[in-house]
């Protein structure tokens, strides 16, 4: 048996590797990568190439943004309905497409090391679903994933249990936290019992008093920016004349594929131009089509949400933010608000505030048994989840740490528990 371990906390958005020498009980490295994947046939032969991470965003850009892009992936890990996807002449299956993340922090790693490490402590939301079924089934996916990347021994963790541990390491006090994950995918929230020599117990499953979690985080804050603010631009809204005198909406459908990950990932292109196209005739080229149009057929919507992140992340310290896309004929610009953003993802907001309430009624614990609310993941970054915790518990209770790293280097720790 290795003297190390890897945490790995595979994400809606970003992905992460710690690993830790058991002996010496330190984490001595952290690789990050976004959870992106690309793929393109090279032109000299039917071979398909296939990247992870920021050089996939490379490949992508360098090859004029034509080829296979996704993103999001964790979210197909619950969908029953998904059987294979094909990417060129190869079909994948929802673990192969995990199998290359994984795979892709498995070989940096032991890299690194200068040895095959097959022991992990895998992260996994409080509820990749609602569904028990389909939450087995994501389970049982990611783990096949982990065996085809080459692990062998693999234990799950829950993700914002691995997050209070990471939290656990900075105290000097015993506490009671609430520890807030707020992600891409998924907000997840645990109530458990922290302190400085806890870890040396062992088994802490005393000191885990409550968890829970929705299937709402960032992605779902892009996609209602991209459903509410820009779907107009491409052509949402625009009206054509059904019979004569008779004045219909294009569909919506047209827009359904465009405003999440889960469906860009997946939708078949050329059915959809031809559809756009129809729409495009009768709105008697309509400009805003045509915008659509070009943003399926020359695969730009990585950069599209890109920017609509930017504006969001912008937004997380400013009251002002300028949305810009150009690219192609498409030319976007639009100043958002603080006041507007919000407007926007309100009904998300709400969505995660209701459900943290009913998690505390039912766990019967008052903010004031609460010591210390420890908010992790990307999006507790945005002002309105912040104000949600606020007004909840005060300013003084809130703590955060690293952002991005807490669950993969809490994956690490749990060794210990
Ligand atoms: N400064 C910021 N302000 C607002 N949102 C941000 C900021 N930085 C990152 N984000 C958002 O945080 C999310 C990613 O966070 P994180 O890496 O914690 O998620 P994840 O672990 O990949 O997802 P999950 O845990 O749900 O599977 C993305 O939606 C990203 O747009
Ligand atoms: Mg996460």
């Amino acid at each position: 048996m290795s003297k190390y371990i890897y945490g790995i906390d595979f994400g809606t958005t970003n992905s992460a590797l710690s690993i830790l020498d058991k002996e010496n009980n330190k984490i001595i490295k952290t690789l990050t990568e976004a959870s992106i994947l690309f793929f393109i046939q090279r032109q000299d032969s039917s071979e398909i190439l296939s990247f992870v991470g920021q050089p996939a965003i490379e490949a992508y850009l360098q090859n004029g943004m034509a080829g296979r892009f996704m993103k999001s992936i964790k979210r197909v890990l619950p969908r029953t309905s998904f059987t294979e996807t094909r990417v060129y002449n190869e079909l994948y299956n929802a673990s192969g497409l995990v199998t290359l993340i994984l795979k892709y922090f498995k070989d940096k790693a032991d890299a690194f090391l200068g040895e095959n490490i097959t022991e992990i402590i895998l992260g996994r939301p409080v509820f990749f679903d609602e569904d028990p079924v389909k939450d087995s089934l994501a389970q049982t996916r990611l783990e096949k994933a982990a065996t085809k990347a080459g692990f062998e021994n693999i234990t799950f963790q829950m993700e914002p249990i691995a997050a209070a541990f990471a939290y656990e390491r900075t105290l000097t006090q015993n506490e009671t936290v609430l520890v807030a994950d707020i992600g891409g995918g998924t907000s997840d929230f645990t109530i458990v019992k922290l302190g400085p020599d806890k870890y040396k117990a062992g088994n802490r499953k005393q000191d885990l008093i409550a968890q829970g979690g929705i299937y709402i985080g960032g992605d779902s804050f892009d996609s209602s920016f991209m459903s509410k603010a820009l779907t107009p631009y491409f052509g949402k809204d625009e009206l054509y004349q059904s019979t004569p005198g008779k004045m219909l909406e294009v569909p919506g459908v047209l827009f359904d594929s465009i405003t999440s990950w889960e469906k860009m990932n997946f939708f078949n292109v050329h059915k959809l131009v031809r559809e756009i196209e129809k729409y495009h005739l009768l709105t008697k080229r309509s400009e805003k089509l045509m915008n659509l149009k070009i943003l399926v057929e020359k695969n730009l919507g990585y950069s599209l949400f890109k920017e609509i992140e930017n504006t969001k992340i912008q937004l997380s310290g400013a009251d002002n933010s300028l949305f810009r896309f150009e690219k192609e004929s498409i030319s976007i610009a639009r100043d958002v608000t603080i006041e507007y953003y919000n407007e926007l993802i309100e009904v998300n907001i709400n969505k995660i505030g209701n459900y943290l309430d009913a998690f505390l009624l039912k766990t019967q614990i008052t903010p004031s048994e609460i010591d210390t609310i420890f908010i992790t993941g990307g999006s507790a970054q945005v002002r309105a989840i912040q104000q949600l915790i606020l007004t909840r518990f005060g300013a003084d209770k809130l703590r955060s740490g690293d952002y991005l790293n807490s669950v993969s280097e809490g994956l690490a720790w749990s060794y210990y528990n």
